[in-house]
């Protein structure tokens, strides 16, 4: 997106598209959604879409499509075996990342499976900058374990690095000298999505690969969030400021063995996939998509989304498209930690993310201050954001609560979706919230699932703070707000 310059006015970022169907939204009043906030077992995930006013839990599956990718659809081949359209996507993506072997499958956690099933053994260790919910979740149910490597900086809330989500080059090295015996893959998240959508730098994957194919073990990428990561290293890597954002995604696909992406992030449609390098590989995991996922060409996916997700990969890489996310996290966050709000800087992919432990220093881990701040932020404006914290956690082996790193809430911004003035709404009821925060209190289980959790545990405020919030709420914007 060049930087449209404006005359009297501050530079803002710039939509550089335009709006062509809408979906209308719908403010519940605030005593209404301390209503709703309860019946959802106050977890955000329960929430009905229709009581919410601005949905910033997630950009999965949620992105707005373009012309192109809704006309291409029209051109779906239905087959159960050989659709042309498989053939069209897997063209796309050989053109893309120059991998040869494509197994396809519907989302990304099932790509994980498929890696978990075909990599990991128990007591395995998978090495990782940093993990994701349901990467970890494969991994530990084969009875694997995870070694988390970040970068130091990439678990503090505020810096000035451009990179956080690096992986430690040091650490590594010494893990893998040590341990290469016991590590199913080395894995490589670009960009971080429980710290903060935070970017990992190429010279610092094209280290961590060398390292690795120095001990001689393969090499992973989750491209799930490649698109925002591109855009980071564009702008924040100085020696990749000349390349165009296709040499790259190539000079990084160029890095790995396996390269497995969420087609609801990259793509911008629904689906998934994995690339693989070499042939023996691919047909070490072909069997298990007709088990898993559908046949080969198709993979649980839907023709139509298939289509627009091959067009959604150009876009994915059209600095255009890829710069507007970014672009409006960045002015979010800026003005909420200009305003003194603790916010994850800078501004990463994905959302902006609040440090939840910094601003509700009043509530102890064990009462999941991130999703107590998830539940306030919906109370007062009807927004939703999704815990990123200790309720993303699973518990240790052991039963006992496992604290996360990090305490965040994520306000997601998912592509084309929202307007400049919506995100001045969204800043200032987290502006509100913050001045009000010592009203916000815990949380506790009611009903609690071994696994992932935080999708569908049921939970209950530790006290009455939501309605006396909520009166707070209303005294200050009026009833019908
Ligand atoms: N890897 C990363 C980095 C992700 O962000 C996600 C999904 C996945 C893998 C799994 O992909 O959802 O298609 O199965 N992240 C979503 C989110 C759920 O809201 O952050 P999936």
């Amino acid at each position: 997106m060049p930087e449209i310059k404006f005359y009297k006015h501050e530079n803002i970022p710039m939509e550089m598209h335009k709006v062509k169907i809408v979906q209308k939204l719908n403010l519940l009043p605030v005593k209404d959604r301390v209503k709703k906030m309860d019946e959802a077992g106050y977890n955000t995930f329960q929430l009905h879409n229709g009581d919410i006013f601005m949905d910033m839990l997630t950009d999965s599956g949620v992105n707005a499509m373009s012309d192109n990718m809704q006309s291409a659809m029209l051109r779906a081949d239905d087959a159960y075996a050989g659709s042309e359209t498989f053939y069209r996507m897997n063209k796309k993506l050989t053109e893309l990342f120059e991998m040869k072997w494509f197994l396809p499958a519907h989302q990304g956690r099932a790509c994980e499976n498929i890696l978990a099933i075909r990599f990991v053994k128990p007591d395995n260790v998978v090495v990782m900058n940093y993990h994701f919910t349901t990467a970890k979740a494969h991994i530990t149910r084969l009875g694997g374990l995870v070694e988390e490597l970040v970068i130091e900086d990439g678990l503090k809330s505020k810096s000035d690095l451009p990179f956080k989500g690096n992986i430690d080059l040091i650490r590594l090295e010494n893990y893998l000298k040590e341990n290469k015996d016991n590590v199913a893959f080395l894995r490589i998240e670009a960009g971080t999505n429980l710290i903060g959508g935070q970017p990992i730098s190429y010279e610092n994957m094209k280290e961590a690969c060398k390292i690795a194919k120095q001990y001689n073990i393969t090499t992973v990428l989750d491209a799930s969030l490649l698109q925002d990561n591109i855009y980071f290293i564009k702008v924040r890597e100085n020696s990749m400021k000349d390349k165009t954002t296709k040499e790259i995604l190539r000079m990084i696909a160029d890095l790995f063995d396996i390269i497995y992406f969420s087609g609801r992030k990259f793509g911008f449609a629904r689906g998934g996939g994995i690339l693989v390098r070499d042939e023996e590989m691919f047909h070490s995991m072909e069997d298990l998509i007709p088990m898993f996922e559908g046949f080969l060409t198709y993979g649980g996916m839907s023709v139509k989304e298939m289509e627009a997700m091959t067009v959604g990969f150009d876009e994915s890489i059209d600095f255009d498209v890829i710069s507007q996310a970014p672009q409006f996290i960045k002015y979010t966050v800026e003005k909420l930690d200009k305003y003194g709000v603790p916010m994850i800087t800078p501004g990463g992919g994905l959302g902006a993310h609040i440090d939840a432990k910094e601003m509700l220093k009043h509530i102890p881990q064990e009462e999941y201050p991130a999703g107590a701040l998830a539940c306030a932020m919906y109370i007062c404006g009807g927004i939703r954001g999704m815990e990123r914290g200790t309720l993303s956690e699973e518990r240790n082996r052991d039963g006992s609560e496992r604290l996360a790193s990090m305490e965040l809430l994520r306000l997601a911004f998912p592509r084309r979706v929202f307007t400049l003035s919506q995100a001045e709404y969204v800043i200032d009821r987290v502006k509100w919230l913050y001045d009000h925060k010592e009203l916000v209190g815990g949380l506790r289980f009611v009903h609690e699932p071994e696994t992932l959790r935080f999708f569908t545990g049921r939970l209950e405020p530790t006290s009455n703070w939501p309605e006396k919030l909520a009166e707070a709420y209303m005294k200050e914007f009026g009833e019908d707000q």
